[in-house]
């Protein structure tokens, strides 16, 4: 079976972090999402991948490379355009072929292990196979509609007024039948190929597709708090491992991890918390649920549950909570008058000073 993973599209959601950068890189624990989902579908014996890539090419394929770090095999397709997700398999067909595949979302992260899923749909007649997960609001998703009897009825992307509050969620399971759907629909309104018009296809042409509910966790990280949850989530399963020697004055609580080079003075790290290579903390206290990129340096301030990229300094921030700061951030808040907590999403090269609260 192959894989497919998509990752072009815009990323509007996520700006200004994503305004220059690919979504689908934005780092979980200082390891990049994609990275996750490619380890996952090797995870399942799934090796020949394709990735769908965008504007924003260059940066995933100098993130990501032939994929021999994971000893898979990756191609990657061109998108000129985000026309939408059954567009990404129409343009995929020549990498796919008529094999079966699974389709992974690049932006998805998920708790639950794929094996079975993939294991049942090589092993049955079934057309397709979707996950599908009970969200609070189903009208930021494709939303199906299930019988008494546990068949899919039907699928609406994004409702008004949904029928259910199963979400699809980012993965999924077709044969080749899938390449007929997607030639056979026409544009949505928002001027997509819809994957969900495109397997109502399928249903409508009754084809047989199978569905299961998820168990575990599944996040859609395209927006900053299910961001940061996620980063919560994958930080609650760190186990301590100090690449670095930390000096008598700190004090360190909870599950840490650290790269090489990395120097802390006079600070208390309260873990879950993730520190890239050569970073420096001063008089600070960091956590819990923080990951912290290489190189970045923070003095006379306090971070909890954020997420900071590479080389951002931060300065005299005395409470940054639930923030996501993009690249080479930084924050002046010495003198600062700003009273309480303060949470920001910065793109990279952002300056900020606090002065003026
Ligand atoms: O996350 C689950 C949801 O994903 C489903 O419930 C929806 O039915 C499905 O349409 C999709 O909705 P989103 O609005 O979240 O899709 P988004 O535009 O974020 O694209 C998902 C991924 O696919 C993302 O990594 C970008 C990539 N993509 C997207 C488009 C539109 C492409 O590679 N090409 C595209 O043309």
């Amino acid at each position: 079976m192959k894989g497919l993973i998509l990752a072009g599209g815009s990323g509007r959601r996520l700006r200004p972090i994503t305004h220059k950068t690919a979504k689908q890189l934005v780092p979980i624990a200082n390891k990049p999402i994609l990275h996750y989902v490619i380890e996952d579908l090797v995870g399942v014996g799934i090796t020949d991948l394709g990735i769908v890539v965008g504007d924003t090419a260059k940066e995933i394929e100098e993130s990501v490379g032939n994929g021999s770090q994971w000893n898979a095999d990756i191609t990657y397709i061109h998108q000129e355009e985000p026309l939408g997700l059954a567009h990404a398999v129409l343009i995929s067909e020549p990498f796919l072929g008529q094999e079966k595949f699974i389709m992974y979302l690049g932006d998805n992260m998920f708790e639950d292990s794929l094996h079975a899923v993939v294991e049942d749909f090589e092993n049955s007649s079934t057309n397709a196979r979707l996950l599908l997960a009970k969200v609070d609001n189903p009208q930021a998703f494709g939303v199906a509609e299930v019988d008494e009897q546990g068949v899919i009825k039907g699928l609406v992307e994004k409702p008004e007024n949904p029928k259910s509050d199963l979400a699809l969620v980012g993965v999924y399971l077709f044969d080749s039948t899938i390449h007929r759907a997607v030639k056979a629909i026409e544009p949505s309104d928002r001027g997509e190929l819809e994957i969900t018009d495109a397997i109502q296809w399928m249903i409508d042409e009754e084809n047989s597709i199978g569905h299961k509910t998820l168990e575990g966790w599944w996040i859609d990280t395209g927006k900053k708090d299910p961001l940061l949850l996620c980063n919560e989530l994958i930080l609650e399963k760190i186990e301590t491992l100090l690449l670095s020697q930390i000096g008598e004055t700190v004090t360190l609580k909870g599950e840490i991890v650290t790269g090489k080079n990395v120097e802390i003075i006079d600070s208390n790290i309260q873990g879950p918390v993730v520190i890239g290579s050569g970073v420096r903390i001063e008089r600070s206290d960091i956590g819990p649920y923080v990951s912290i990129g290489d190189e970045c340096k923070i003095e006379d301030s306090s971070v909890e549950r954020s997420v900071l990229m590479e080389k951002s300094y931060i300065s005299g921030v005395t409470q940054l909570t639930k923030s996501v700061l993009g690249r080479k951030v930084e924050i002046d808040g010495k003198e600062s008058e700003v009273q309480g907590s303060t949470s920001l999403m910065l793109g990279d090269g952002t300056k900020v000073n606090l002065k003026n609260g």
